[in-house]
Formats: structure tokens, C-alpha cells, sequence
């Protein structure tokens, strides 16, 4: 009745590294890039820059390899049924989870790529997929964010149903991640 280690894995750490991503993402968006070098210095700027870009791409890549392994094989069985609304309103929030968490990352390229920005990967740099344009690059990061604060509130749902079971209904739903 629990996901295969793999998927449990993958759960785990994309989870943290999401959480990671969107912190850092709303921090460099509340402030933008001088008032965050005013606040952390320019040495501390380029890292969170660097780093948000690394995991958003990590992310991306784990999350291919997520939906090859769970096409694979697939879920385990729930040890209560799931009333009718549980089921579709898990199967609404999983589905957008994993949209947005395809999104992120490909907007945060786009955009990267067309603010004429390099898109950092560790030590290396990606090619850019689209050529320099502003007014295009600035309307693909203001996706970025709206999708991005679209991402925390599925989590918050996310993580409520999760609770919900754990704690209200104990009908063993978080067991089969952990
Ligand atoms: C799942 C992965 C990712 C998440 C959850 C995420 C999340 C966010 C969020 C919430 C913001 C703030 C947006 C705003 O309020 O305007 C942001 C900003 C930003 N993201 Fe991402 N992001 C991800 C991946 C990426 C990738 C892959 C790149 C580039 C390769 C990227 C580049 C940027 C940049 C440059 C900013 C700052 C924009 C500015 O200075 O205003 N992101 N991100």
C-alpha cells in the first residue's frame, strides 16, 4: 500500500527543492535584483541567482524522470476508498501540481534566455531556447510569477489534504508516501 522507495524519493526531494526555489523566487521577486544586492551584497546576489536557476532546472529534469517512473508504475491501491470529491479533488490538485511544476522551470528558461540573462546551470550555462527580446522576456517572468503563486497555493491545498487524512480521517493516505 506505499509508493515504490523510488517514487518516495522523488517525492521527497523535489519537495525540498521546490520549497527551496519558491523562497528564493519570491524573494528575488519582491525585491528584484538591486534590492536584493543592496540587502545581501552582490557575491550573495549572484549565488541566489545562480542557485534558483540550478534547482529550478533540477527540478525539471526530476520531474521527467518522476512521471517516466510513475507511468511505470503507476499507484498503490488506498487502503479506505476515497469519497467521490476526494478523489477528484486530488486528481484536480495533483494534475496542476505537476503542471506548474513543468511550467516553472520552462518559463524561468524562456524568460532567462530572452532578458538576454544566462541561464546557469552549476558552473555551466544553458543555451538560451529563445533570442534576446525584453518586452517577451519580461512577459514570460511575469508568468513565472503568477504561475509561481499558483504553485504555493496547490502546495498549501496539498499539504492540507495530506494533514487531513493523517490527522482527521487517520485512513492511512500520507503512510503510502513516507
Ligand atoms: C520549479 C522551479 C522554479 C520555481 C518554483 C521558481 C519560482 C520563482 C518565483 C516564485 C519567483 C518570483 C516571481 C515574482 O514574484 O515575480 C521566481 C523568480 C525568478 N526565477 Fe524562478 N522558479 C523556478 C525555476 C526557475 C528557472 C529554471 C529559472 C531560470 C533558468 C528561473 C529564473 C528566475 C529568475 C531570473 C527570477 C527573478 C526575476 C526577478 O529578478 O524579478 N526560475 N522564481
Amino acid at each position: 500500500m506505499k509508493y515504490a522507495l523510488s517514487q518516495r524519493l522523488l517525492h521527497w526531494i523535489i519537495a525540498l527543492m521546490v520549497l527551496g526555489a519558491l523562497a528564493v523566487g519570491m524573494l528575488l521577486g519582491f525585491l528584484g535584483f538591486s534590492g536584493v544586492k543592496d540587502t545581501f551584497g552582490i557575491d550573495v546576489t549572484n549565488l541566489l541567482y545562480k542557485y534558483h536557476k540550478t534547482f529550478g532546472v533540477l527540478i525539471l529534469g526530476l520531474m521527467v524522470i518522476r512521471i517516466a517512473v510513475k507511468l511505470a508504475k503507476g499507484a498503490p491501491d488506498y487502503a479506505q476508498p476515497l469519497t467521490k470529491f476526494e478523489h477528484s479533488a486530488s486528481n484536480a490538485v495533483h494534475g496542476l501540481l505537476y503542471l506548474c511544476l513543468f511550467a516553472m522551470p520552462v518559463l524561468g528558461w524562456l524568460g532567462t534566455g530572452a532578458n538576454g540573462f544566462p541561464v546557469e546551470f552549476f558552473n555551466w550555462k544553458l543555451p538560451p531556447i529563445l533570442a534576446k527580446d525584453k518586452e517577451l522576456g519580461g512577459l514570460l517572468m511575469e508568468l513565472h510569477g503568477i504561475v509561481g503563486w499558483t504553485l504555493a497555493a496547490l502546495i498549501f491545498l496539498h499539504i492540507g489534504g495530506a494533514l487531513k487524512h493523517a490527522i482527521v480521517k487517520k485512513d492511512g493516505v500520507l503512510q503510502r508516501m513516507l
